[in-house]
């Protein structure tokens, strides 16, 4: 990770329970939570990567607890939130990040079967609610906190394919709305990052960024480039953190500036029909 600009002890007094973060976004956030302090709460199906995450973190020198789940369980994430609070004595932060993200691209929604539709919704919508459900009690047990639900730019976007995905990325951000509205009361404040695409999957993003053809549509809107998992956590640790502490409520986008540039640069041009020779493109963008 790039740490160059992480806070030591930002994050002290926390105990932070991040859904899937045995991998990706998660294990970065994981990892940026505990180098600046907090007591991190690992959870996912993978035994053996969330061991490896635990000890990763208990070399950053921060307490760690793994505790397998999948997250469409109801009464796996039950147990993991009772688990995190009978072992740290509380949970002050909770971070809605698994989801089924291999298949977002599940469209179009005339050619979903109910099955995957069903599957989809079971990790990406309710596994928000059955953690956001116990995890909201904890905090507000613990006399509040944060809570950061993690969204996409899929979610705000109409996209060929990611139908299922993307619905359910949307109404992760009206869950947001709903959630940041009431349990302020709670002192406990919830947040959203609208994230762009990143590079998660061994270079799987990348690899399609640099293919000419393929990789045409994500130069143009993200500014050359996808991002990086630092660049997720760097973002999350601030909204967890009280430097955020009169943010409530918010969709914050890291995409590079690809949300803003999604009309300009896809629907007033037919971007298949645009060719990108040398750095002409970047007057079509501007
Ligand atoms: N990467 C991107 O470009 C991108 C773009 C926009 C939004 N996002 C959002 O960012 C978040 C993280 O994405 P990512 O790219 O880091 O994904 P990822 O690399 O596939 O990691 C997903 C994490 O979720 C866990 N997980 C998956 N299914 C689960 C289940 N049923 N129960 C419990 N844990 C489960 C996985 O662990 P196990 O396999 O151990 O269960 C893994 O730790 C997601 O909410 C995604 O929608 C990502």
């Amino acid at each position: 990770m790039n740490d160059s600009q992480f806070c030591p002890n930002r994050l002290g007094n926390d105990v932070i329970l991040i859904t899937g973060s045995t991998a990706g976004l998660g294990a970065a956030m994981a990892e940026r939570f505990a180098r600046e302090g907090a007591k991190v709460v690992i959870t996912g199906r993978s035994e053996d990567r969330g061991k490896a995450m635990r000890e990763r973190l208990e070399a950053v020198g921060t307490e760690a607890l793994f505790v397998a789940m999948d997250v469409s369980q109801e009464s796996q994430v039950k147990a993991a939130v009772g688990a995190a609070v009978e072992r740290f004595g509380k949970l002050t932060g909770l971070v809605n990040n698994a989801a089924w993200i291999q298949n977002r691209n599940d469209g179009p929604l005339t050619e979903i079967s109910a099955e995957t539709w069903r599957k989809l919704v079971s990790v990406d919508l309710d596994g928000v609610f059955y953690a956001s459900k116990y995890g909201l009690k904890a905090i507000a047990q613990a006399g509040g906190g944060a809570v950061l639900n993690m969204s996409s730019t899929g979610g705000i976007r109409g996209q060929v394919s990611s139908h299922c995905y993307g619905a359910c990325k949307g109404a992760i951000q009206s869950l947001t709305l709903q959630m940041a509205t009431y349990y302020s009361r709670y002192r406990i404040r919830t947040n959203c990052l609208v994230v762009g695409p990143f590079d998660t999957g061994e270079g799987r993003l990348r690899a399609i960024v640099e293919d000419p053809v393929k990789g045409r549509k994500l130069r143009h809107q993200y500014m050359g480039r996808v991002g990086q998992p630092h660049e997720v956590a760097s973002s999350a640790a601030f909204l967890m953190s009280a430097d955020a502490s009169f943010i409530n409520g918010v969709m914050l986008p890291v995409d590079n500036g690809g949300t803003i540039r999604s009309h300009t640069a896809h629907g007033a041009i037919n971007m298949a029909d645009v060719d990108p020779p040398s750095n002409d493109w970047v007057s079509l963008i501007d």
